[in-house]
């Protein structure tokens, strides 16, 4: 059976994700830390037709990295093997720099790379061992390109981009794929759970988001191109995806846009 393990399972992209994949008839592995959420997300998948046993509920907080060991014990218990992890968990920012302490910046660091890359290599030598494995992160178009108030949640999934790229290349002998997906504005509570310069959340409203793609349309688009074992997955619609097709070919005019305040 196709195991598939997702973090930031408990809402959003992750919750939809798990959604499309019990009803491919995967064995899904839901992580985040809001254990009562994701019942509620396995729950749902449930009502949709999965045989409970094949949703394993499994909390992780992905900043505890010295537990990534224990929990691939767990799901290797339950699951024998691991075909897909996609690292999904993730918070933004929506403060200037000026404003925004260290520390919120360590924070975002922490969660949005540090634990997807501990979660990683606690998986990877399993994925070595077999000869096969699909490793695929949630970065952002903001992992391509530079946006007003989120200077270190930019910063952070341009580092995955980064990893994941570089690791592609490193595990491409042991046939394993590695997939970067770049998301456009989602119409998720990523805007209200982001950060805000003193590390309280944001809890306000965010227009883009708010008339972002809808998540379970995002969901079947990545599923679909995961199954195809797609390298990198834009996803999302209007100027959030354009910018990438801008940034290729006018990198000025891109610059000027984003100083503008644009998006
Ligand atoms: N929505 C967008 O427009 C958009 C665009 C580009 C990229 N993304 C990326 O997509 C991913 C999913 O975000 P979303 O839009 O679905 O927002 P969301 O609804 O806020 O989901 C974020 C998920 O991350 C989990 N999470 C946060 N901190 C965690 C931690 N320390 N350990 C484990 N899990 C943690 C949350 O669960 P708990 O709180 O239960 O831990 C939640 O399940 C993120 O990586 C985000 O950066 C989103």
């Amino acid at each position: 059976m196709y195991v598939v393990w997702i973090t930031g399972a408990s809402s959003g992209i992750g919750e939809a994700l798990a959604r499309q994949y019990c009803r491919q008839g995967a064995k899904v592995v839901l992580s985040a830390r809001r254990v009562q959420e994701l019942e509620r997300v396995k729950g749902e998948c449930v009502n949709e037709g999965a045989n409970p046993e094949n949703v394993l509920v499994l909390p992780l907080d992905v900043t505890e990295t010295e537990t990534m060991h224990s929990k691939v014990s767990t799901v290797i218990q339950h699951c024998e093997h691991i075909d897909l992890l996609i690292n999904n968990a993730g918070v933004s920012q929506r403060s200037k720099c000026i404003d925004t302490d260290l520390s919120v910046y360590e924070n975002l660091f922490a969660i949005d790379v540090m634990g997807q890359i501990a979660l990683t290599k606690a998986v990877l030598p399993l994925m070595i061992e077999r000869k096969s494995g699909h490793i695929a992160v949630t970065s952002s178009v903001a992992g391509k390109i530079g946006v007003q108030w989120r200077t270190g949640y930019c910063a952070a999934k341009h580092a995955v981009m980064g990893f994941f790229d570089a690791l592609r290349a490193e595990v491409a002998e042991f046939g394993i794929h590695v997939s970067t997906i770049t998301p456009g504005f989602i119409k998720t509570d990523v805007a209200k759970n982001a950060l805000v310069g003193d590390g309280r959340q944001f809890s306000g409203q965010d227009s883009n988001i708010e008339s972002g793609m809808d998540v379970d349309k995002c969901a079947s688009i990545i599923v679909s191109r995961l199954n195809k074992g797609k390298k990198e997955i834009a996803v999302g619609e209007g100027l959030s995806l354009f910018a990438l097709t801008i940034k290729r070919f006018s990198p000025t005019l891109l610059f000027f846009l984003m100083a503008k305040g644009v998006g």
